[in-house]
Parts: structure tokens; C-alpha cells; sequence
């Protein structure tokens, strides 16, 4: 470096001059080590965002000896981990660099191949490779959908309660919300079109199969309803669908982008089927929609994760994924019966819950007055962590609910998880 002064030109980095010789350095960051971000450095959409309540609970549920139904975790034991292993070995040997190189924004090409041929398969026919985006999970999906669809104050109609990781992505796009109750047969549709009618809303957000918290499925019926009203008022339907193939008991509905065509965004996720720690998650929608949903996707992180998109290609290649789900609904299915079977024998008869036919959740519905939040720290007492469902509820209400997880515990620590809440039950 030539004697003298050079000045550097970034942004308050101008104090930080850089002198060769002579002149005295000043090291800012250690005689001013606090910053300091207040308020007034963030958008106010940012700041104003709410931890999600499930990641608080963490803190408590993972405290030794507690049996935690809170997350909505899948087993770990049954994550592929030598399948994976083998897949990310062979990925590496056989595409190398490419694997490790930038790919394209909607993902990589035989992965939306493999998409295209198995949404087919579940009923999707005409979907091409090119209506396919490959996601960081469905949750980027969701944010996409907010980016694309979402302007201040605008509406989204959705049930109540609906999945809290939904309100957080639409949330950041200051979105309102319209709701509709649910029961047993998942979101009660006859109250749609009154609510799109005031409302006018983006986009109706559905978890039509086994939903995240009620674990309720939405009957056929329904479907064709939901569907009809979307296309007679025109309004999009954003079908968020990742728990479809862990189904226990009953049969298989409709799907409803089959029946909805064009007015159905469907977003998917190998999260519950193979590990959510692999982030691939897809969204599936017509062509004018992906153009958009690209473009957003693009402005945010480029591309998905190509080397995780070749692991999971490979993977699901030799028919691997149908051998893993089938032992997915087999453990799953041992566990949601377990739940059942210790709640009708543990807990009181004021206590009314779903009976889901798959997934990873059920909801509690508590006596009136009795709040899901307090009743949370009297659990922990006793060593059991569930979420309060208040936070699922878009109305900010629910008091007396809550969700409970069966897919993350053994069935032994299920059915001591559950006793345990079958005692603060009776304690209230
Ligand atoms: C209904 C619903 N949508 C989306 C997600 C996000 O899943 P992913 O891991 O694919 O981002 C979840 C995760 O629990 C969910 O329950």
C-alpha cells in the first residue's frame, strides 16, 4: 500500500480510515462495542413480527424428563439416514460439480419431473414440469404466495383455527383475515361465500387433508363446494398439503387440484415424508401463477438448495419414498392410537378432542373458561408440554383449546405423556 490515506467509501465505514503508517488507527467497533438497533432502524412489517409460539415452547419442552407433544416433529428414528447417506455419496461420485454449482430458479429439472409424474399419480393430471416450483419447504411457499398475492389490509379467507406458520408468512404482508369455523369435516364451506362476498379476499388458504392443529380432513362434499365458489367468485385457492400421504384410516379425498384446476396453488413438502431438515418443498400452480411465484422466488434466494434438490432426487429414484411412507403410516398410525386410547381413558368427560384419520396432530377443545396458556405452565409441573391453541386462531381466541403431536413420542412416553395430562385435567 502506498503511504498516505485510504479512504474507504462503504457506508459508514468513512471514521475507519485505513493509514499506512504514522497516523493513529481508531477501532470503532471496541470503543463503541454496543451498536445498538432500536425500532427506528427496522420496517415496521419486520419489527412488528411475533416469535412463533411453538419455537418458544421449545425452551420448556425440551427440559429433561418432559414428554413433549408440542412440536410438530416428525420421528427421528425414522429419518432415512443411511438412504440418504448412500444418495448424497452417490450424488457427489456421479454429478459432482454440479451438484455444488447455481441451478435454476424453479429447481432442478428431473426433480420436477419426479413431481410432475407423482402429483399425476395422486390425481393432478396435465401438471408439467414447468408448473412446478421446487421450495425451501412449503413455508417458502407460503411466504411466496404472501410476496405475490398480499397487499396491506388485504384479506385472506381462511378457517379457524389454521396452521400459525401460515398467519407468521402472511403476517409480514400486513394481511387481514376473514374466517370460517371448522368441525369434524374440516372448514365449514357453507359460510365461504357470505365471508368472500364482504370480504373480497387475495386468496382462500385451506389445509384440506388432515389439518395443522385440528387434524380434521375436508369431506368431498366440501371440495366440490370450496372449488365451485372459487371459480364463481373467482378467487384463488392456496391449498397447502403436506401431510396428504400419512393417512391411518378411512380413504382418500379427492384432490383438490383436481377438481379446482387453475383456481388451486398446491403447495407440497417431503418435510413429513422424508426430513423436514432437507428444506424441499414444491408449489405447483398455472403457468401465469409460476411466472410470478418465480420471479419472487428468484428476488429472494435464487434458487432452492440444488445439491439437497440432487440428495432427494436420487433418493426418491428407486420407489425408496412409497417403501418409507408405508413404514411412516405404520409407526405413525401405532402412535395416533395410542394417543386416543389414553385420552378417552385418562381424560375427564369435559374434555371433548378430533379423531384425525392422519398426520401429526389432534386438537383439545377444554371447558369453558379454562385458559390453554395457564394451563400450559401447571403441565410442565407435571412434565408434559403441549401448544395452547390460542396462537392458531387468527381471531387471536380459542382460550380453551389445544394442540397435541403424536408423531415425535414413543407410544410408551405417549401414554405417560397423556396420564400425566389426564391428572392436570382433573386437578382444574
Ligand atoms: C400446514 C403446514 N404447512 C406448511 C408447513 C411447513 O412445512 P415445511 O417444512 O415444508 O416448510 C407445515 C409444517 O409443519 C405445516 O404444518
Amino acid at each position: 500500500m502506498q503511504p498516505g490515506i485510504h479512504l474507504d467509501f462503504r457506508a459508514g465505514f468513512l471514521h475507519n480510515v485505513c493509514v499506512s503508517s504514522g497516523v493513529k488507527k481508531i477501532d470503532a467497533a471496541k470503543e463503541n462495542p454496543q451498536f445498538g438497533y432500536d425500532e427506528s432502524f427496522f420496517s415496521p412489517a419486520a419489527f412488528a413480527l411475533e416469535s412463533s409460539i411453538i419455537r418458544d415452547i421449545l425452551k420448556y419442552s425440551s427440559q429433561p424428563g418432559v414428554i413433549s407433544f408440542a412440536g410438530g416433529l416428525p420421528a427421528p428414528e425414522m429419518f432415512p439416514v443411511e438412504q440418504i447417506k448412500a444418495a448424497a455419496d452417490h450424488v457427489l461420485v456421479q454429478y459432482g460439480t454440479l451438484a455444488l454449482q447455481y441451478g435454476l430458479s424453479r429447481g432442478y429439472l428431473p426433480l420436477r419431473e419426479f413431481l410432475a409424474d407423482w402429483i399425476a399419480q395422486r390425481g393432478g393430471d396435465g401438471i408439467s414440469p414447468e408448473d412446478i416450483i421446487v421450495t425451501a419447504g412449503s413455508q417458502q411457499g407460503l411466504d411466496m404466495v404472501g410476496r405475490a398475492f398480499l397487499t396491506p389490509g388485504r384479506y385472506v379467507l381462511c378457517s379457524r383455527p389454521t396452521y400459525l406458520g401460515a398467519l407468521q408468512a402472511f403476517n409480514y404482508y400486513q394481511a387481514k383475515y376473514a374466517t370460517v369455523e371448522i368441525d369434524e369435516n374440516g372448514m365449514k364451506v357453507d359460510d365461504l361465500e357470505a365471508k368472500i362476498k364482504q370480504y373480497n379476499p387475495a386468496f382462500i388458504y385451506v389445509v384440506p387433508n388432515f389439518q395443522n392443529p385440528a387434524g380434521v380432513t375436508l369431506t368431498e362434499e366440501r371440495r366440490y363446494k370450496l372449488v365451485d365458489l372459487a371459480h364463481r367468485y373467482h378467487v384463488p385457492i392456496v391449498d397447502d398439503n403436506p401431510y396428504g400421504e400419512l393417512r391411518y384410516s378411512g380413504s382418500d379425498q379427492v384432490s383438490l387440484k383436481k377438481i379446482g384446476g387453475d383456481a388451486v396453488i398446491q403447495l407440497g413438502t417431503f418435510s413429513k415424508i422424508i426430513s423436514p431438515g432437507l428444506r424441499i418443498g414444491w408449489t405447483v400452480g398455472p403457468s401465469e401463477v409460476m411466472d410470478v411465484l418465480e420471479r419472487v422466488k428468484q428476488s429472494t434466494d435464487l434458487h432452492t438448495n440444488q445439491f439437497a434438490q440432487y440428495v432427494v432426487h436420487e433418493y426418491v429414484l428407486g420407489g425408496e419414498l412409497e417403501r418409507h411412507i408405508k413404514r411412516l403410516i405404520k409407526s405413525y398410525k401405532e402412535r395416533r392410537d395410542t394417543m386416543l386410547k389414553g385420552m378417552a381413558e385418562f381424560f375427564p368427560d369435559t374434555v371433548v378432542w378430533t379423531k384425525p384419520e392422519g398426520g401429526l396432530f389432534l386438537w383439545v377443545i377444554l371447558p369453558d373458561g379454562v385458559v390453554g396458556k395457564d394451563l400450559f405452565m401447571q403441565a410442565i409441573e407435571e412434565k408434559v408440554a403441549f401448544v395452547p391453541g390460542k396462537p392458531f386462531d387468527p381471531t387471536g381466541t380459542m382460550e380453551n383449546t389445544m394442540r397435541l403431536n403424536f408423531s415425535n413420542a414413543s407410544v410408551e412416553m405417549i401414554r405417560e405423556g397423556i396420564k400425566r395430562l389426564g391428572r392436570v385435567f382433573q386437578q382444574l
